[in-house]
């Protein structure tokens, strides 16, 4: 029999070089084949210890280019796709919308399109994993959490792009039958993460005595899960869920943006031997988010119940081994935060 061809589309990215690097150790049975197109956020260097196994390819391709992305789909013939190219970070978004409708919206049905007619309707062991956030269900209050059945409300044009391409998913399902799987996880940190993001971007911060800018007043709410994590149930759901489902991922652990810096804070003085409270004196109010969502939080009763799922480490945990990796790997921050990251982050706090 042949290998098994899984075809992951921005696996050079923060979270999937991490699914990437998953599914190359974890199945030498399966041909990897990594597509991603290298914009800003894409990044080889998140590959390097994985990049010459024999069961890795890289692809570079754009996903809003159609004709490319089938011959693409023609020239390697995957059994199973698993989707996270996309443009993620909600600042962006704001200041130009139209780039996240072209990639997660056109970009995503470039690839159902290219799907569709590989497979043929021959769908026997066929799957597409389309991986997207909770943040397509709008914000909570004070209480509550995302279930399954959460009626989708975005606010954001990077959370209206990921909605619509949702919807794009489960009409290929419903319409021409296409085996597909969601994920709607929440907030990823870790290593690899670019230092646009609330968490790596503090930690590049505190490295470099720069202010720590918390959005209004620091009460929002957001749910955090290592990055590792989500690439195990991302690996779960792709094996075992259901045809035609989605999944909620998350660790049931919430924090509001100020005692999650706070306590960044705290662990980055210990590490670089500070005196307690040092790096805290960065923390700087600045002016709020346009729409900016109080509070997201993952119900993950489904794929704890369903598939067995759980969590690896706790936040704390996870948030030590993410501060060491920044510490280890100072040059790759270096790197990324060099060129274009210069004018974006002028533009955003300056
Ligand atoms: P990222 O921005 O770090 O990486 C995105 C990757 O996609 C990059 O490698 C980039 O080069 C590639 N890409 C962008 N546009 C492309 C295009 N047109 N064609 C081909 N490749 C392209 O993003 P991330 O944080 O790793 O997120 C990955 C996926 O997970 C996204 O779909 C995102 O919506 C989803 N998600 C992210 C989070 C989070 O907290 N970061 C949480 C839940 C879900
Ligand atoms: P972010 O990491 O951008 O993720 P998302 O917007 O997708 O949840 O932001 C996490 C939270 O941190 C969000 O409430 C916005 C807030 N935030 C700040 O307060 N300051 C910042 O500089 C950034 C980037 C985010």
């Amino acid at each position: 029999m042949s290998k098994r061809t899984i075809l992951i589309t921005g696996g050079a990215g923060f979270i999937g070089s991490h699914v990437v690097r998953e599914f190359v150790l974890k199945y030498p049975d399966y041909h990897i084949v990594n597509l991603d197109a290298l914009t800003y956020a894409g990044n080889l260097a998140n590959l390097k210890d994985i990049a010459e196994k024999s069961n890795y390819t890289f692809v570079k391709a754009d996903i809003t280019d159609a004709k490319h992305i089938l011959a693409v789909f023609q020239e390697y013939k995957p059994d199973g796709v698993i989707h996270l190219a996309a443009e993620s970070h909600v600042d962006r978004s704001i200041a130009d919308p139209t780039s996240f409708v072209m990639t997660n919206v056109i970009g995503t049905v470039n690839l159902l399109n290219a799907a569709k007619i590989l497979w043929d309707n021959n769908f026997d062991g066929k799957r597409f994993h389309h991986v997207s956030t909770d943040e397509v269900y709008g914000t909570l209050g004070e209480n509550g959490l995302f279930t399954e059945d959460t009626a989708y409300d975005p606010h954001s044009p990077y959370s209206a792009s990921k909605a619509s391409s949702d919807h794009f998913v489960r009409a290929y399902h419903d319409t021409y039958g296409l085996p597909v799987v969601l994920t709607n996880c929440s907030n990823n940190y870790g290593p690899n993460h670019f230092p646009e993001k609330l968490i790596p971007l503090c930690i590049h911060n505190v490295l470099n005595n720069r202010p720590l800018p918390i959005y209004g007043d620091g009460k929002f709410t957001r749910d955090w899960l290592f990055v590792i994590d989500h690439a195990r149930a991302v690996d779960l759901v792709f094996h075992k869920g259901v045809n035609g489902s989605s999944y909620n991922v998350g660790g049931f652990n919430e924090w509001k943006n100020i005692d999650l810096v706070k306590e960044l804070c705290r662990q980055m003085d210990q590490k670089l031997k500070k005196q307690h409270g040092e790096s805290a004196k960065l923390i700087t109010f600045v002016r709020d988010r346009p729409g900016h969502d109080l509070r997201y939080a993952i119900d993950a009763t489904k794929i704890n119940k369903e598939l067995g799922y759980q969590p690896s480490v706790t936040f704390e945990e996870g948030l030590s081994k993410t501060i060491d990796w920044y510490l280890n790997n100072q040059e790759w921050l270096n790197d990324v935060t060099s060129g274009e990251y210069q004018s974006y982050y002028a533009a955003q706090y300056l």
